[in-house]
Formats: structure tokens, C-alpha cells, sequence
């Protein structure tokens, strides 16, 4: 299970902490569903403006191909990831739950055409389709559900592993930091790979591996490598 932290060495800020989004921008005013029905030109102009300027030069980081290099041997499975920057499946792993969607993803409110973020240009905003209706990510903004097949997958995901990695996230956003308990209490060994310590560290977590997830990624991978030689 990942979140913002493994992808902060890609250059994408996490939410919370220094340098944090949620430093420059108040969730409440620019990510909530309420707040962009209300105004989407503003929250297209300020936070998804500067999530897509990000996110255009963002390539995977070691972390990634870490965990794709795990997927290719054979030890891993499924991520689930809090993420919704698409580096995961760029970086060549095949079942990635997006559980709050995915801003690589967009789509007309009105004729549910889809467009890549890519391919938006916001010259003029909020853009807007083909057919004049305008055009959200395909992400959950708070105050909106988590997807049921997300929730679903993930809940059964967590029920079944063996060992769950951890990674870069603060563990306090709901239901996303629940996964890691349901985990545990299916008798699953819990990894966390952070810089800091979370509310899960000590309580939930077997492990924590300090540090950037590239480095500590980087470091697993090159020992199971050895182990398998
Ligand atoms: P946060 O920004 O809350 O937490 C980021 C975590 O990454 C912190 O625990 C940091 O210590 C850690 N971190 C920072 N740099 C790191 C690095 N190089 N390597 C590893 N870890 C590092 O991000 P999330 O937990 O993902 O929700 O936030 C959860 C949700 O809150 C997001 O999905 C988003 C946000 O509001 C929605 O948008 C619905």
C-alpha cells in the first residue's frame, strides 16, 4: 500500500508536512466535491493547475521500480495506492488499485467522454469537452465515496496477503488506514517504509524501514537479489 511519500523523489509534493499541498492550499477550499461544483474554474486554475504542471514531468523513482521489479519476481501482487499520479503502472505493475482514482484519468460531467491528462491543455478553464460540458478528474475529491470495487478489492487484498508493504504514507485518511489494520488482524506482517514515524508504527507495523522509499527500496531490492543468486 502506497501513498504521496513514494512518489515524492519523482518531484510530486506529498499532502501533509513541510512542503506539503495542504500548506499552500486548504483541502476545504479547493478539494472538496463541493467546493469544485461550486467553482471549478478556481480549483481548475489553483490546485489542479499546479498538480498537473507536477505530474507532467513525473516519472517513476526507484520505489516504483522497486515494487515493479517485486511484481516481476514474483512477491508481489496488487498495490494499492492513495496515489492518483499513474506511476505505478508506468513503472510496469500490472493490478494497481487506484483507491482515490486517478488524475491521469478525466472525464466530461455531461457526456462522460474521457480525456488524459496529458492531452488537457488549460489555456482556458475549466476545460471543457467536445460537447461543451466540463471536465473533472477521475479522482475522489473529499466528500465523496471510495469507489465500491476499490474498497472491495482492497478490503479482500488486505484479508489475504502475507505481508503488506507500507509506504510513504501519514496513515490518517478514512477508510485508506484501515487497510493495514484489517492486514494485521488477518495475521499479515506489516512493513512500513517512512522517513517519520506514523500512528501505525509500533501499534500496527512489525517493521519500519526509516528513510526515502527510493533508497530503502532500492536497498531490499538489491538483497533479495543476492538471496536469489
Ligand atoms: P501524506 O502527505 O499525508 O503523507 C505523506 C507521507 O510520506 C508522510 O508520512 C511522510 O513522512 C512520508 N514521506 C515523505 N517523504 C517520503 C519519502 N521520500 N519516502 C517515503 N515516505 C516519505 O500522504 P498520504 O498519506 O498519501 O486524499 O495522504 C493520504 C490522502 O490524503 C491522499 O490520498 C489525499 C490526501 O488528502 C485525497 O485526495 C482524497
Amino acid at each position: 500500500m502506497t501513498g504521496a511519500g513514494v512518489s515524492v523523489e519523482s518531484g510530486i509534493p506529498p499532502f501533509r508536512g513541510k512542503g506539503g499541498l495542504w500548506e499552500s492550499f486548504d483541502p476545504m477550499e479547493y478539494a472538496t466535491i463541493s467546493a469544485f461544483l461550486k467553482d471549478p474554474k478556481k480549483v481548475w486554475d489553483v490546485l489542479l493547475k499546479a498538480m498537473k504542471e507536477v505530474m507532467d514531468k513525473a516519472a517513476p523513482n526507484d520505489a516504483h521500480m522497486g515494487l515493479a521489479q517485486l511484481e516481476e519476481w514474483g512477491y508481489l501482487t496488487t498495490i494499492i495506492t492513495q496515489n492518483v499520479d499513474g506511476l505505478h503502472q508506468m513503472a510496469g505493475n500490472t493490478d494497481v488499485i487506484e483507491y482515490h482514482g486517478s488524475f491521469v484519468k478525466n472525464y466530461c460531467m455531461d457526456c462522460q467522454k474521457n480525456y488524459m491528462i496529458s492531452d488537457i491543455v488549460l489555456e482556458q478553464t475549466p476545460p471543457r469537452c467536445s460537447c461543451g460540458g466540463i471536465i473533472r478528474p477521475d479522482c475522489v475529491f473529499f466528500g465523496e465515496t471510495i469507489p465500491y470495487e476499490n474498497l472491495m478489492r482492497s478490503f479482500e487484498m488486505a484479508q489475504s496477503c502475507d505481508v503488506m508493504l507500507v509506504i510513504g504514507t501519514s496513515a490518517i485518511v478514512q477508510p485508506a488506514a484501515m487497510i493495514p489494520v484489517n492486514a494485521r488482524e488477518s495475521g499479515a506482517t506489516i512493513i512500513e517504509i517512512n522517513p517519520e514515524r506514523t500512528p501505525l508504527t509500533g501499534l500496527i507495523s512489525d517493521y519500519i524501514l526509516k528513510g526515502p522509499a527510493g533508497r530503502i527500496m532500492q536497498q531490499l531490492v538489491t538483497e533479495i537479489k543476492h538471496l536469489r543468486e
